[in-house]
């Protein structure tokens, strides 16, 4: 049923030559027939093969960058239903330098993608069910019916969306960084493949990061000497695929120089990174570290950078870790995490520079959270708590003792699954 109303015509449009209202003539949204399929085609080429990990960047590759303030004062005022305010007339004037089709299918895309994309953010990040878009318009009985996108979260049909795979790339970034910024702090478990992955969402952890102990270690490498990076990347592409935010550790870089980093990351998929200052025999020169922070940060705008200074657990004074902090943020990095830090003042104080991420410790989230604590890390603990797991379950059916609970076999089929079930239904 819903399908065979999201097959009828939009409402029509009345036709108009300035603002919103040339806007909404000119867009494919609120088109039918020949007119709309043009502009289908003009507005989903306009987004073929965009890889981009923020809004920004999508404003910028449409060619209006910096253009989201704009937007944001015409996306309240673009369905047809919505009245028209003087702003987003005046928005849309100075973002048309053309009226064409070409211009009305650029600023549409970025009208489209602006609330829907913010709205599934906070469905990731929430968890909360029901779709980003509640409702969508049909002409039906000489009139206009709301029909609901229960079923269909894109849409279906002629006007289905064109813009899904960027826009669950970006919502995702967005989710993740949200997570940082909420007044509890949020607890990260990490993964090392995936099956630990969806595991781990689908008991309610809205994201999940890797292990670069678990990756390793899973491979017979040995970690921390960057050798594990061919595995790394390999499970970060394949998580990169789940329906929910997926960050990497990328341990120092693997040795690649600052734009093969940044080409890296961009290219991953991942909604975030950690890049670690230490290296196999020390530490790296602030100076380099910032700067390969700044590369990958320029490349891939919204990848959440969580800059993990490994000064605290080689006993380096916190004034170096607080001067490194300061330098990785002004660098772009959008968290810090220092391994190993404890000490409540210290924490107090590297919160205020930016999101602080600790490792999972003696202290409950809520103490850390009162410290500013804003992630709290599990570390390498999940991957070592399985194997201790794995090693006592054969234990006791060796030793003829009823071997410790474990997830049934349908259990993790379904699991597998439901990970591999795309963004939004
Ligand atoms: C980068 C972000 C996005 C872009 C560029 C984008 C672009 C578009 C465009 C151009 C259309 C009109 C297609 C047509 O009329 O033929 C559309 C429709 C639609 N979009 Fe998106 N969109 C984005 C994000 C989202 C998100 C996050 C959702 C919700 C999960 C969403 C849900 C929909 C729905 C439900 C429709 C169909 C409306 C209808 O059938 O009446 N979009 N989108």
């Amino acid at each position: 049923m819903t399908e065979e109303l999201l097959s009828l015509p939009v409402p029509s449009v009345p036709h108009g030559d300035r603002g919103v209202a040339w806007l909404r003539a000119h867009v494919v949204r609120f088109s039918n027939g020949a007119e709309h399929a043009r502009r289908r085609a003009l507005t989903t080429k306009l987004i073929e093969n965009v890889q981009v990990t923020s809004l920004d960047e999508l404003a910028a590759v449409l060619g209006l960058p910096g253009s989201l303030d704009d937007i944001a004062t015409i996306a309240p005022c673009y369905q047809p239903h919505e009245p028209v305010t003087a702003e987003a007339d005046a928005a849309v004037e100075r973002l048309a330098r053309n009226h064409d089709e070409d211009t009305a299918a650029r600023i549409g895309l970025l009208v489209q993608a602006w609330a829907a994309t913010r709205a599934f953010a906070e469905h990731l990040r929430t968890g909360n069910p029901g779709p980003p878009v509640p409702v969508t318009r049909r002409a039906a009985q000489g009139g206009v019916v709301e029909v609901g996108l229960d079923a269909h979260p894109f849409g279906h049909g002629p006007h289905a969306c064109p813009g899904r795979d960027v826009a669950t790339r970006i919502a995702k970034n967005l989710a993740f960084r949200a997570l940082h910024h909420q007044d509890e702090p949020f607890v990260l478990p990490n993964a090392w493949d995936h099956a630990s992955a969806v595991a781990l969402h689908a008991s309610g952890f809205r994201a999940v990061g890797t292990t670069s102990l678990g990756v390793a270690a899973a491979h017979g490498i040995e970690d921390g000497a960057g050798l594990a990076g061919d595995e790394t990347v390999r499970l970060a592409r394949m998580l990169a695929n789940l329906p929910f935010p997926v960050t990497a550790d990328l341990e120092s870089g693997f040795g690649g120089a600052p734009d093969e980093v940044a080409e890296l990351v961009a290219g991953l998929g991942v909604a975030g990174v950690n890049l670690e200052d230490g290296r196999p025999h020390g530490l790296a020169d602030p100076h380099r570290q910032a700067e390969l922070i700044r590369a990958v940060k320029e490349r891939a705008p919204g990848v959440f950078l969580n800059a993990r200074i490994d000064t605290h657990w080689l006993g380096i004074a916190t004034e170096e870790t607080e001067d490194r902090a300061r330098r990785y943020v002004d660098a772009g990095a959008d968290g810090i995490f220092v391994a190993g830090l404890t000490e409540p003042r210290d924490v107090e104080r590297l919160a205020t520079l930016a999101p602080l991420n600790v490792l999972a410790q003696a202290r409950t989230p809520k103490q850390l959270g009162d410290l500013g604590v804003k992630r709290i890390s599990t570390g390498s603990l999940l991957f070592r708590a399985a194997l201790r797991h794995t090693v006592a379950t054969a234990e006791a059916v060796r030793d003829g003792r009823t071997p410790p609970d474990a997830f049934g076999y349908a259990e993790v089929q379904d699991l597998v699954s439901r990970g591999t079930r795309s963004c939004a239904g």
